[in-house]
């Protein structure tokens, strides 16, 4: 069969294997050519590893300058009569193999990453087959839903704002327009539950399951990402219900940095740049921004993707010649620098108030935007074939 994008709204329903086998060696070869991790940690375990950030954390760890192992915890799908699965699948496929190319575990874990029994493989994985210990934690989770672990019932997060609502432009993939959208209030239950979703509950309560298993090794460091961006956009993201579960996720962040002195061990929340990832594109009302700001970082020279993000976390701020990891007076790591620079930011707001459905193609970076949707999901690659037939029983027989 010949694989056709399939876009609905800002979800893709197909993806390329081959495509996210390609998108895997151009990261891996941007990380090999690339200023490298030193110092860095030898055995790691990734949760959220199928996808954006954490699929670029563990691309850098591996093949970066840190040579990790990696055990990877995401949640996707293979091919069935359905479809041919999901990118992420792919995506550790492809990402297993280059790594045992380089004699690197490349261990991959497909379930629920909120479920016991997870924790408990993972664990016994570690124990068993992966030497005992970890030396970093990567906790790189993106989802709607997470079951409450004592009545099994679905907490939901919404994206909505705190006190008023806001109407703002969103973009619609599939058509290649832009509409009005307007996202609502949230309700107290409403924050709660996103905070369930999206804060550092969970994130906990793997470190924690994971210390009392005594499979963190002496001077084992955890990270999360965040984001929190501009005040321009603060109303639908840093003080919306999002930004509520991120201040949680800060918090849980220093909880864990006390609890893991106990190891000589620290904890970190890393802010990232705002970035097109399949759970990005969701963000109501977002997208005028990062039209704008990819457009002036592209013009300045110092756009970064996901891979250049996580490369430079690495290398310059969780490992590297420097005695401690620079933080700002919240204890985060600022690896946002360049998104929140100030003469960026000057020319993004003069941009972003030109944009409009009409001209936001032209105006804004829509190509990049859209090409980095597309290339999430293996489409638009240089360098593969999409004319060629793909055989669905050997991709069947590619196993995680
Ligand atoms: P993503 O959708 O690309 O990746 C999410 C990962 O979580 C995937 O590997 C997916 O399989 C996995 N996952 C989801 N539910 C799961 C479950 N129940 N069990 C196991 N695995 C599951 O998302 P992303 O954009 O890379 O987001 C990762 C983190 O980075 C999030 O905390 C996000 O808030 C943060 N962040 C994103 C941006 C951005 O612009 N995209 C910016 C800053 C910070
Ligand atoms: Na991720």
């Amino acid at each position: 069969m010949i694989i056709e994008p399939v876009v609905k709204g800002v979800v893709a329903r197909s993806a390329h294997p081959y495509g996210c086998q390609q998108a895997i060696r151009n990261q891996i070869d941007y990380v090999r050519a690339a200023e490298p991790i030193v110092g860095g940690p030898k055995k790691v375990l990734v949760i959220g590893a199928s996808s954006g950030f954490g699929l670029a954390s563990r691309i850098a760890l591996a093949f970066g300058g840190s040579n990790a192992d990696t055990i990877g915890v995401s949640f996707e799908r293979g091919p069935s009569e359905k479809g041919v699965g999901t990118a992420g699948w792919y995506n550790n496929i492809f990402f297993r193999e280059e790594a045992e190319k380089q004699d690197l575990i490349g261990k991959n874990f497909v379930g629920d990453a909120f479920s016991v029994s997870m924790r408990q493989q993972v664990i016994d994985y570690i124990k068993a087959e992966f030497g005992g210990k970890l030396d970093l934690v990567v906790y790189s989770l993106a989802t709607g839903v997470r079951p409450d672990p004592e009545t099994g019932e679905m907490w939901r997060s919404s994206i909505k704002t705190i006190g008023e609502s806001v109407t703002g432009p969103t973009i619609n993939i599939e058509t290649d327009t832009m509409e009005p959208m307007t996202i609502d209030t949230a309700t107290e239950e409403e924050i709660e539950a996103t905070k369930k979703v999206m804060g550092g509950e969970d994130w906990e309560s793997w470190i924690d399951i994971l210390s009392e298993a005594d499979v963190l090794a002496d001077g084992c460091k955890t990270v999360a990402y965040s984001y929190i961006g501009p005040e321009a956009t603060y109303p639908i993201y840093h003080k919306g219900t999002l930004g509520r579960a991120k201040i949680h996720l800060h918090d849980t962040g220093d909880l864990l940095n006390d609890k893991l002195a106990r190891i000589g061990g620290e904890a970190y929340v890393s802010v990232c740049k705002a970035l097109v990832t399949k759970a990005s594109v969701f963000i109501p009302a977002f997208s005028p921004y990062i039209l704008a700001l990819f457009k002036v970082m592209q013009d300045k020279g110092v756009h970064e993707g996901c891979i250049e993000q996580m490369q430079r976390l690495f290398s310059q701020r969780l490992y590297g010649p420097q005695q401690h990891v620079p933080v700002d007076e919240q204890r985060l790591i600022r690896i946002d620098d360049w998104e929140l620079d100030d003469d960026v930011q000057r020319q993004v707001s003069q941009l972003m108030a030109q944009i409009t459905p009409e001209n936001f193609t032209a105006v804004g970076d829509y190509q990049r935007y859209k090409t980095d949707f597309m290339q999430l999901n293996g489409f638009w690659l240089d360098g593969v074939d999409y004319q060629e037939r793909v055989n669905l029983e050997a991709l069947k027989a590619l196993t995680p």
